[in-house]
């Protein structure tokens, strides 16, 4: 069955307001659209937990920066491709407002989320999660939903809600849900697109850096984090075509860097391929336990 395509905030209010009354159990997945592989796997674990999907689509022009008015304007749209992908994968309604139903005034508004927010994409893209910040808040806020799906692709962004979700007391579970790739390990991405056909080739690389890092954690072959991220950085720029930005390894709750390579943690990166930036992330985890 199609979803139903709402464009109103009132129509939204309105719809999942009555499914919670009789009971429902209201997922919300948030999206810019475009959606694939990645996107449907939210909407199909929301189908199997909730009773009512809400998918939303809206390119939020609040988390696009200074220089990114190119991605802006470029981001892929076809919400009529968009609602058949959704529907087919369990989506109830669509929400897909247009800009100035989103916001009638410009928003004096932001949803700023400190510490978490200053490094790595945040350190890239400034403003970019005071953007996040400001349209997942007011999402919830419109859709009210029981259970709210973000994917682990954007680790950092998962981290800003959840944290946002906890300090607001926002009565919402956040889900996690694990990183969709192409088979040659890409992780699924709309950007992607944008990539040449030679640059799609060496794509994998940033995942492999990735494994690299994995391998070393795990096996003890560093102590040290910065060794763990020279070798990531390594296998990036072994492409010439890669440009690193950031490889790290983390803490993954706070993504702040930890002393020792101990414990359960998050290695991250995020590197320029052509005019594309690409991001990715693993968990790994050391034999060596945590410190407390
Ligand atoms: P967007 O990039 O459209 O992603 C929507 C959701 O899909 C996010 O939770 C993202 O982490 C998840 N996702 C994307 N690619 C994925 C993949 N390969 N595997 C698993 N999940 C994947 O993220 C945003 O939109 C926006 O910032 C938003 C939260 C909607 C706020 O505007």
């Amino acid at each position: 069955m199609t979803a139903t395509l709402l464009e109103r905030r009132d129509e939204l209010v309105a719809v999942l307001g009555s499914a919670r009354s009789s009971g429902g159990r209201v997922g919300l997945v948030p999206t810019m659209g475009a959606l694939h592989g990645g996107h449907l796997s939210l909407v199909r674990r929301a189908a199997a937990e909730a009773t009512t999907v809400a998918v939303t689509i809206y390119v939020n022009p609040l988390q696009f920066g200074k220089g990114e008015d190119q991605d802006l304007e470029h981001y892929p749209r076809d919400l009529d491709r968009d609602l058949e992908a959704a529907s087919a994968a369990g989506a109830d309604l669509v929400f897909a407002p247009p800009a100035a139903e989103m916001w009638p005034e410009p928003p004096l508004t932001r949803v700023h989320v400190a510490g978490l927010t200053d490094r790595w994409e945040g350190a890239a893209r400034p403003g970019h999660f005071d953007g996040v910040a400001t349209i997942v808040t007011k999402l919830l806020a419109l859709a009210g939903p029981c259970l709210a799906y973000f994917g682990e692709k954007d680790f950092q962004q998962l981290a800003v809600v959840r944290r946002l979700v906890a300090d607001l007391s926002l009565p919402v579970e956040v889900v996690a849900c694990p990183v969709v790739r192409d088979p040659d390990g890409l992780a699924l991405s709309s950007r992607n697109a944008r990539l040449g056909a030679e640059e799609r080739t060496v794509a994998p690389r940033l995942y492999a850096a990735l494994l690299a890092g994995r391998r070393m954690v795990e096996d003890e072959e560093a102590t040290d984090p910065g060794d763990v991220e020279a070798a990531m950085r390594a296998v990036l720029e072994a492409e010439a075509r890669f440009e690193a930005d950031y490889a790290a390894v983390v803490r993954p709750g706070d993504l702040s860097r930890p002393e020792a390579v101990a414990g359960t943690l998050r290695l991250l990166a995020a590197a320029r391929l052509g005019g594309v930036r690409l991001i990715d992330n693993l968990p790994a985890t050391s034999p060596h336990p945590e410190e407390a």
